[in-house]
């Protein structure tokens, strides 16, 4: 027994007076006890047992169905050390503020001990982390989405060290909700949610806010990156990791079907969100998915758009503020047609007239990474898979063509530090083109300054001659009609080989002020000549001057807020990409 936890765990008891303490062994009888009880209090429904064996359904409070980026704190005790895209809290103000919150509040309910892993077990990469929480919800899709119990109290030992999460749902009032990170001394404080992304602390608080101040300390990275293995018809695989802000297609990337026009090669899924990496003794990045399951948005997910992800979530699975229809089945916006009558994510009466959506715009399904056709043979390996690229992207409608080259890694490390997403009208209500900036899709994500993030990329970089090549991607080009101008989905398959053809120096590339793109003929458009003619590949590559003057303007104002932070070398390659534009003309 691990003394350090079993004194946290008196310490958190005495706190929050549950009725009892449970210790989860993370079995399958206790996952089915968990859920037994929970149908039994109506806290989940069972569905169609012949068409989604062992999947359930969960509604949440209807204030309580997304991250909540202002209620999320970095608690560090200088203020500048969470940076101007981070609120912060002092350690101390915590304590006086949040801490009483979690006084008794576990009566009447029971305290659950759920030790984890992050990452394959055995991993020299992998982390251990206990959540203590008072929900069973929580608790069953741990166990889906990490390495739950007995293994993870194996791997801890009795002297290993673990992040401590403290998770209750108290009230659920958005008044008294807090999620706090406490970087120094690597502990995550929740209360107030039950939503996954503010109450599954494995996934964005440790494996993201915690785990970058790691990465940062001890020399590797812990990025919101799918990993992807590109086979080509030879049988070869490469390791590609990915990093897009929420909503661009991280999931459906990760799991790509080929086009029948592009036979034999074949993408391999090892993660869809996240990826820690460290270096190899070849000085090469290895990636491990630290996660075990999939938290994928529903909405939009159907057969024609992600078969791997649908084949995925049919067993063992659980659904969260989905539509459930009359013969016990999920549904959301864009999986099928609708049915002629559903219960709603609120649990009202749905039918397609009604005005309002069958399912939450931000509802979730739960499954386990292995049951992904296409998940890659390597996924659990303890070494991890070698990066070849990193490919960064966003949803920008103009300016950035569809996939550029970084000259060399500090280049890259800007183009990273430059991501940007335009916001859709349909997605937040707000104006089209609306730029976001959120560089490496880690803007909610950075447990520290982001100005500190970027240095610690341009160290990385420094470490070893074999990192590796960046790139930038762009599926949502749009022509003047406001129509996307890139078939994307499979297709964006051939986008993946040039950047692989790239890595290994076969393919041609026409040099702009921004990056490599890719030269006449170099990207494989065959079979696509109808869709794709000249005219729309130009247009797909075009670097505008005018569009970029306006975008490193808003870089520019973009990288001041971090003042000394944004490490001169950020500054030296957005000056270079102006100087370059200037020669241009
Ligand atoms: C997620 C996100 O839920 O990035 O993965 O928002
Ligand atoms: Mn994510």
């Amino acid at each position: 027994m691990n003394q350090k936890l079993q004194d946290w765990v008196d310490e958190v008891a005495k706190l929050t007076t549950p009725d009892e303490i449970v210790w989860c062994d993370g079995s399958q009888e206790e996952y089915d006890r968990l859920v037994a009880a929970m149908v039994a209090k109506k806290e989940l429904s069972r569905l169609n047992e012949e068409h989604y064996p062992n999947c359930v359904l969960a509604r949440s409070d209807p204030n309580d169905v997304a991250r909540v980026e202002h209620l999320t704190f970095i608690c560090c005790d200088k203020e500048e050390d969470a940076g101007p895209t981070n609120n912060w809290m002092s350690p101390s103000e915590a304590e006086t503020r949040v801490k009483p919150l979690y006084e008794g509040c576990m009566k009447g309910r029971a305290l659950y001990v759920v030790p984890y892993v992050m990452g394959p077990l055995g991993s020299p990469i992998s982390q251990v982390g206990v959540e203590i929480t008072d929900s069973p919800y929580v608790v069953i899709n741990m166990r889906i989405m990490t390495r739950m119990g007995r293994a993870a109290l194996d791997q801890l030992g009795d002297d290993g060290d673990f992040v401590k999460g403290l998770h209750s749902i108290g009230d659920l009032s958005p008044e008294r909700r807090y999620i706090l990170h406490f970087p120094q001394r690597r502990e995550i404080w929740s209360i107030g949610s039950g939503y996954g992304g503010n109450a599954l602390l494995g996934k964005k608080c440790f494996a993201l806010r915690i785990a970058s101040t790691m990465a940062r300390d001890e020399g590797w990275l812990a990025e919101h990156m799918l990993i992807l293995g590109l086979e080509s018809p030879q049988g070869e695989v490469s390791y590609m990791a990915a990093a897009f802000p929420s909503a661009c297609g991280k999931t459906n990337l990760a799991m790509l079907l080929p086009p029948e026009s592009q036979e034999g090669w074949k993408v391999w899924t090892v993660g869809d969100d996240i990826a820690w990496m460290k270096f190899g003794e070849d000085g090469r990045l290895y990636a491990i998915n630290p996660e075990y399951g999939f938290f994928g948005v529903a909405p939009g997910t159907s057969y024609k758009t992600n078969h791997n992800a649908m084949e995925s979530l049919r067993k063992n699975s659980i659904f969260t503020n989905v539509a459930l229809t009359d013969d016990g089945l999920p549904w959301w916006e864009g999986m099928s047609e609708p049915p002629s009558h559903a219960i709603d994510w609120r649990g009202n009466d749905w039918t397609p007239d009604s005005d309002t959506p069958a399912a939450h715009p931000n509802s979730r399904f739960t499954a386990p990474a292995g049951q992904c056709p296409g998940i890659s043979p390597e996924w659990e390996n303890p070494q991890g898979v070698p990066i070849s690229a990193f490919i960064f992207g966003g949803r920008r409608a103009k300016t950035a063509p569809l996939v550029f080259q970084s000259f060399d890694w500090n280049h890259g490390v800007y183009v990273g530090a430059a991501v940007a997403s335009e916001t859709t009208a349909a997605a937040q209500g707000q104006a089209v083109g609306k730029i976001r900036r959120d560089p490496y899709a880690m803007l909610p994500f950075c447990g520290y300054n982001m100005g500190d993030y970027f240095a610690h990329w341009l160290e990385i970089g420094k470490r070893s001659d074999a990192v590796p090549k960046i790139f930038h991607v762009n599926w949502f080009r749009t022509d003047d009609n406001g129509k996307f101008i890139w078939p994307g989905f499979g297709e964006n398959v051939r986008v993946l080989r040039w950047i692989l053809d790239r890595c290994k120096g076969n393919a041609e590339a026409r040099e702009t002020p921004i990056g490599y793109v890719p030269a006449g003929g170099s990207l494989d458009l065959r079979g696509l000549e109808d869709e794709v003619d000249d005219a729309v590949l130009a247009e797909l590559l075009r670097v505008e001057a005018e569009d970029w003057k306006a975008e490193l303007e808003n870089q520019k104002e973009f990288f001041e807020k971090f003042g000394d932070h944004t490490p001169d070398e950020i500054w030296k390659q957005h000056a270079a990409t102006a100087e370059r534009f200037a020669k241009q003309n």
